[in-house]
């Protein structure tokens, strides 16, 4: 399955286009697993310069590891720790862009430098987080979190409608 992007188009148009394309990939399937993985191979494979993209999902006040794409990572992380387990806890995005300047990071890859963490809010509770890394510093600006918060959306979106 053909995923279009890291084109020269500006960050807007390229969100806009995996929006698209996520939207299409969701269509007609209720499975949470197989659609996070689509979502995690969509941002992966579409966005440059990423070396771990994926999901971890809230099991009581642990952060459990979901479907990614990268190196194996870290399974269990505690609400409140680390960039994931903090963006959940105060359910809101964070953007960290030198993980070395962030007290608590937790480093399930050395290489990662820049961080982004978008949580998942269903029926205003912290369902998971979508935690995409960089190895470049400052990887990430408004563009990637209003970007990665749409893609987010959409995933939500498709399952509180499939969930009636
Ligand atoms: N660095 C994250 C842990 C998850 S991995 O990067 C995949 C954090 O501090 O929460």
């Amino acid at each position: 399955m053909g995923i279009t992007a890291k084109t020269t188009a500006g960050k807007p148009e390229l969100y806009h286009d995996l929006a698209a394309q996520l939207a299409a990939l969701l269509d007609g399937e209720t499975d949470r697993v197989a659609n996070a993985a689509n979502v995690a191979a969509l941002i992966y494979h579409g966005l440059p310069d990423l070396n771990w993209a994926g999901f971890y999902f809230r099991r009581g006040e642990e952060l459990v590891l979901g479907p990614f794409q990268g190196k194996p990572a870290c399974v269990r992380i505690p609400l409140g720790s680390g960039v994931c387990g903090t963006a959940a806890a105060r359910a809101e995005t964070l953007l960290v862009p030198d993980v070395h300047d962030f007290p608590g990071h937790i480093a399930c890859d050395p290489a990662s430098r820049s961080e982004l963490v978008v949580p998942l809010l269903e029926d205003g509770e912290v369902t998971g987080v979508v935690d995409l890394d960089s190895p470049l510093p400052a990887r990430f600006d408004a563009a990637d979190r209003e970007g990665c918060e749409r893609l987010v959306a959409v995933f939500v979106d498709h399952h509180r409608r499939h969930s009636r």
